[in-house]
């Protein structure tokens, strides 16, 4: 096979065969330059007009696809924005292998064509450098992953994609049995069961980069179906799991972007990641933390603070530096309209500037003003902006609003990567809708020692051996010790309310598994998508995965999910409703 690579200026006299694309065809005084196009990049052949294959050359259009023979001679005129732009190949023999329709739009980095006529015509949107790249990073992190794990004595195992319902929390999507008809398989939510299954069977270290189906609202980081790295361990306990993860994580950033991790990574609990960045996944790389400003309002004659204080809200803050000046009304309109997104009633702010104003002066007191100043440590110019009400709701809005804040003043440095582990998870959390607690993890996570004696008592107060990697405000995996002990994993299924047959019929193999000698597991799982988006600095998950689906969850390019005919819908004894 022919060198698969860049050419470079060491090359110049070398006789080479390169097939390819034609990405750009162009005749400059007679000359036909052609810009050809394989994986690695571009390299420029010249055809001269005493050629025997100048009329060919003179005929290619974008797309077609040819094989040229040639020597590499040193350009007259470099381009230095080309990795080969100092060279090229004066052809001596140009073959057309294949002809291509007009293409839908232009094959270049920069293209302005819809992301759903991109999404339509997948196969030419890879043709681009930009998106090709990431799949090129895709890979180094899919191989450095298997090698890191395989020194390690991890077995790569894998599990069914038709399986038994698999409680993750998210919807399952359902396959309907021929052969069983009435009865469904459900696509994994992600290889949990299995794995620890696989512990049972004495496997002692897993993994397996593994297809996971979630039937969930989409967003920018989410696909219905992604792709984990999935890790399993007997006989460790957090500690040790969350060493093999971070070690791995290095590894990878090593690997694929030469950075240097530094380990062990920070870990902090999940109430304090709450209580100051207002999220379970904190985004570190910039300041603006949540502040409690309850106790400035305690004896308040603000009807608004008073009613949340005496509701047992809270009124927290965030300090925005400098930027008092530069916050017009509209511009804290639009804040105020983006907080209430995320139920907060509304925001209020104060701009400490010569004067100080805002929303709220005129009805606070001079010394809660003061107050406010001294505990924020409010300096000339900052801007002061704070929610106020059920804690919950005002963390998680100034949190959101924190984090829009630092894009939109540019607070990110670009390259910049802070991880840390979210660690002491609760073990429930209270669901509104259902008016009980469910469990924050699967019923199968370990609670703390000193928990568990909690779990039928005080569930508010009860947390789990549960961890998650967090990357730069992205939850990049996570997982946890699981429950060995068929008495701790009864009572989990108890405070759930789950009653004796919805455990058997949901998960009795499973318990039933747990009585032969279940070792000590633990384990966790990275999102290889979001893994790949971190390190290939994209926000959008659909440019990490070859054949996306939209938000919607439909592919463009395959046209599905689609009709079925009758017949089919016979086969598996379905009727459309
Ligand atoms: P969890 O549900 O936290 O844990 O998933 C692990 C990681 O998978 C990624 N992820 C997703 N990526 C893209 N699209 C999605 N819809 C999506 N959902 C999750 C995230 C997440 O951190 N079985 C446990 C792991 C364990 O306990 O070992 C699990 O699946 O990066």
């Amino acid at each position: 096979m022919e060198k698969y690579q860049y050419y470079s200026i060491q090359n110049v006299g070398e006789e080479v065969t390169l097939k390819g694309w034609v990405s750009k065809v162009r005749n400059l005084g007679g000359l036909v330059f052609i810009d050809l196009r394989n994986r690695t990049g571009i390299m420029q052949v010249v055809v001269r007009p005493e050629n025997k294959d100048y009329e060919l050359a003179n005929s290619l259009r974008n797309e077609y696809v040819i094989e040229v023979q040639g020597k590499i001679v040193e350009r007259e005129s470099k381009n230095p924005k080309l990795a080969t732009g100092d060279i090229e190949v004066e052809s001596s023999n140009l073959v057309l292998i294949n002809t291509s329709k007009e293409i839908p739009f232009q094959i270049t980095d920069d293209t302005t064509a819809l992301e759903d006529t991109r999404l339509k015509y997948r196969y030419l949107d890879l043709r681009r450098e930009v998106l090709r790249d990431k799949f090129v990073t895709r890979n180094k992190i899919t191989f450095a992953t298997r090698k890191f794990l395989n020194d390690l004595d991890f077995l790569e195992v894998e599990t069914p994609i038709l399986c038994k319902s698999t409680p993750e929390g998210a919807r399952d999507y359902l396959v309907p049995s021929r052969v069983n008809k009435g009865k469904f398989y459900a696509l994994p939510q992600s290889p949990q069961i299995f794995k620890q299954l696989l512990m049972v069977s004495g496997f002692e270290r897993y993994f397996q980069i593994a297809k996971c189906f979630r039937d969930e609202d989409l967003r920018a980081d989410r696909q219905p179906e992604f792709t984990q790295i999935d890790v399993e361990m007997s006989f460790v306990d957090e500690n040790q799991v969350m060493e093999l993860g971070e070690q791995l994580v290095a590894r990878i950033f090593k690997e694929v972007k030469g950075i240097d991790v530094s380990l062990p990574l920070m870990r902090m609990k999940y109430d304090e990641a709450m209580d100051r960045f207002g999220s379970d996944k904190p985004d570190l790389r910039f300041g603006m933390e949540i502040h409690d400003i309850t106790k400035c309002f305690a004896h308040t004659d603000f009807t608004v603070f008073q009613n949340v204080i005496q509701d047992g809200g809270i009124i927290n803050a965030i300090v925005v530096k400098g930027e008092a000046p530069n916050y017009s009304r509209k511009d804290l309109d639009k804040l105020t309209d983006f907080v209430k997104t995320y139920k907060a009633s509304g925001l209020a702010y104060l701009k400490y500037m010569d004067e100080v104003s805002g929303s709220i002066f005129k009805v606070l007191h001079e010394d809660e003003v003061e107050d406010v100043r001294k505990t924020l440590n409010v300096e000339k110019d900052d801007l002061v902006l704070i929610v106020s009400g059920k804690e919950k709701v005002v963390k998680t809005s100034l949190g959101a609003l924190r984090c829009k804040l630092a894009r939109d003043l540019n607070l990110i440095q670009e390259g910049d990567y802070k991880l840390l582990w979210v660690v002491d998870f609760p073990s429930f959390e209270w669901s509104d809708e259902e008016n009980r607690y469910m469990a924050c993890h699967h019923p199968f996570t370990m609670p703390k020692d000193e928990d568990v004696d909690k779990l039928l008592t005080d569930k508010a107060h009860c947390y789990s051996k549960a961890y998650d990697i967090v990357i730069n405000g992205y939850e990049a995996g996570g997982g946890s010790i699981r429950i060995h002990d068929q008495d701790v994993q009864t009572k989990m299924f108890e405070a759930l309310e789950l009653t004796p047959e919805e455990i058997d019929s949901k998960f009795g193999f499973f318990v039933e598994a747990l009585k032969y000698g279940c070792p000590p597991h633990g384990g966790f799982a990275l999102g290889l998508d979001r893994l790949t988006m971190l390190l290939t600095g994209t926000e959008n998950i659909r440019d990490v995965i070859a054949f996306p689906k939209t938000a919607s969850a439909t592919d463009l390019m395959c046209d599905c999910p689609s009709n079925v005919d009758e017949h089919q819908l016979d086969e598996v004894g379905l009727k459309l409703k």
